[in-house]
């Protein structure tokens, strides 16, 4: 099974719902670390709960950037990492990173790419701007990570039905479920090797 470091900054519901559909079967990876920036995350429990090692790793610590890009390609090493899956993860991957693991980073964006993403467009910015703008439908984009923010190709999308009566906090709430229900499938694709990548374009079962 594919070894896997998720990366995450905040509560990780993205990764419980992982972790849940490793323990029924359906999601055929090996979670070898969680990786957080942010030592109280609430995903940093969900892994130990889980007995997964944890590794707290802030950017901002240091003052070179070289050292933080050592230290985290040492601990990607050590653990053997073949894929990268970001869930809720705020910090920006070092560049290096994003091209040694060229189409084995992938990430959740709660807003349907190209149209409500890119620099600043991350947690309730995207409901925000999808109600404010009065747009009918929103869902999620599950797509590879390269060095522009929310720009890689495109693994999955799912859509779901703007309410006259949705507020950016209900909508949240219906996109967050639709993440749960969804992201598994896309890693489990990429894991499982089922994708065929030319360029953009991704296909393959999903
Ligand atoms: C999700 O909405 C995801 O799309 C975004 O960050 C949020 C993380 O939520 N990238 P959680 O930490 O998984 O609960």
């Amino acid at each position: 099974m594919m070894k896997v470091a998720v990366f995450a900054s905040g509560g990780g519901s993205n990764f419980g719902a992982l972790l849940a559909r490793k323990a029924t079967g359906d999601l055929h990876v090996e979670f070898s670390v969680l990786i957080s920036n942010n030592s109280t995350a609430g995903a940093c429990d969900r892994a130990r709960a889980a007995g997964i090692p944890v590794v707290h790793l802030p950017p901002g610590r240091y003052s070179d950037p070289a050292l933080y890009l050592r230290e985290l390609s040492d601990v990607l090493a050590r653990f053997r990492v073949e894929l990268i899956v970001l869930a809720g993860y705020m910090k920006k991957l070092p560049p290096e990173i994003v091209r040694a693991f060229y189409n084995r980073i992938v990430n959740i964006h709660p807003g349907l790419l190209p149209a409500f993403g890119g620099a600043g467009m991350y947690g309730h910015h995207v409901h925000d701007a999808v109600i404010a703008y009065g747009a009918k439908v929103s869902g999620i984009t599950v797509h590879f990570v390269d060095e522009e923010y929310d720009h890689g190709p495109v693994v999955l999308q799912e859509t779901l039905k703007v309410l006259d009566a949705d507020t950016p906090q209900t909508l949240a709430a219906r996109v967050l479920e639709l993440e749960h229900a969804h992201y598994w499938r896309a890693v489990d694709a990429i894991a499982q090797q089922r994708l065929s990548i030319q360029g953009r374009r991704v296909t393959g079962n999903v």
